[in-house]
């Protein structure tokens, strides 16, 4: 019997495509070239499956031009480049690759804030520049993290995750904001985290940190308004996706000093950076690496592959998004 026909669209760990060529005929991306979405509807004609990154959007009108397509599984925890409504009325299968990251990204989010309020970037340009003469009372003075008020907009795994970091290992106290709110035993857990309204968040909060998947209703969550709410010694972490904070009204905040400093992992349009964010001192910036460790890129692209291994088998995939179409998938 022949094996179905997999795409990997970007260039992914050896044993990942070894894993895979198991059970499919793959055509993978050694040069790892961003493909612009003809060149990606090109490649997949005639394919069954897509191995996928944040970096291939997959919308109706791929799917249309793609009819033998029957399940795209992304390495990614973050799916808002697939338009999962469009993929379940077209029959395919989407999954996604959760909780391998949390810890991960939690670190990365955990070190931007306390990089951004401690002035790590600024120090270390500061003393490359060879300004650094002598010891000054207040040269470059920052922010206390430790016993701090953590403000977590989007109170998911990472999340939580996160705030476990703040309260066990930094006395810092949680409000939070998100759709839902945990149950008492999580909050208790959470050194009593308390649900807050968005602009209590926003008010009382030593350091706001991002963690709201994008979508058309989190779209500019946090702008030029949300930012006049917070204190001006306050910081901003995003490790969420751009497009959650309006970057431009961002790097105005910054520049007049509405908020004390920010630490950035992802922009509107990266890798393109807004030109405001490179022009002031007081944001540490980094390019979407939250996730960036070798063992957890490898866990990530290990539970995309057993999506599609499952699937294929016919077996339940272990972390489908539109799961509701399984079993009658296998049938189709
Ligand atoms: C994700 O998985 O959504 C992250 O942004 C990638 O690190």
């Amino acid at each position: 019997m022949s094996k179905p026909k997999l795409l990997v669209a970007r260039r992914v760990f050896d044993e990942t495509l070894l894993a895979l060529r198991e059970h499919f005929e793959v055509e993978d991306n050694p040069a790892d070239t961003v493909w612009t979405p003809a060149e990606l509807v090109q490649r997949l004609q005639g394919k069954d499956a897509a191995f996928i990154t944040g970096s291939e959007r997959i919308d109706a009108a791929l799917l249309a031009a793609c009819p033998q397509l029957r399940m795209v599984a992304t390495m990614f925890v973050g799916y808002n480049n697939i338009d999962v409504p469009a993929c379940s009325a077209a029959g395919v299968l989407a999954s996604y690759s959760p909780e391998v990251l949390t810890e991960t990204t939690a670190d990365m989010g955990f070190m931007l804030m306390m990089a951004a309020a401690r002035r790590l970037s600024e120090s270390e340009h500061f003393l490359r520049s060879g300004r650094w003469d002598r010891w000054t009372i207040d040269l470059l003075a920052g922010f206390d993290v430790h016993g701090s008020t953590l403000g977590i907009l989007g109170m998911g795994r990472i999340g939580q995750a996160i705030a476990r970091r703040g309260v066990h290992g930094f006395g810092m106290k949680v409000v939070y904001h998100n759709r839902s709110r945990l149950d008492a035993a999580t909050e208790a857990e959470l050194g009593g985290a308390r649900w807050v309204e968005k602009e209590a968040l926003l008010r009382t909060c030593d350091h706001l940190m991002i963690v709201v998947p994008y979508s058309a209703q989190t779209h500019h969550a946090i702008g030029a308004a949300e930012l006049a709410l917070m204190k001006p010694t306050a910081t901003l972490t995003n490790i969420a996706r751009g497009g959650v904070v309006d970057d431009a009204a961002l790097a105005v905040a910054l520049k007049n000093r509405v908020i004390a400093a920010a630490g950035l992992d992802v922009y509107e349009g990266e890798p393109q950076v807004h030109p405001g964010l490179l022009e002031v001192p007081n944001v540490v910036l980094a390019p979407h690496i939250g996730s960036a460790t070798l063992a957890t890129r490898r866990a990530m692209a290990g539970l995309a592959a057993a999506n599609l291994v499952e699937a294929f088998a016919g077996r339940k995939p272990p972390t489908p998004i539109n799961g509701e179409l399984w079993p009658q998938w296998l049938s189709r």
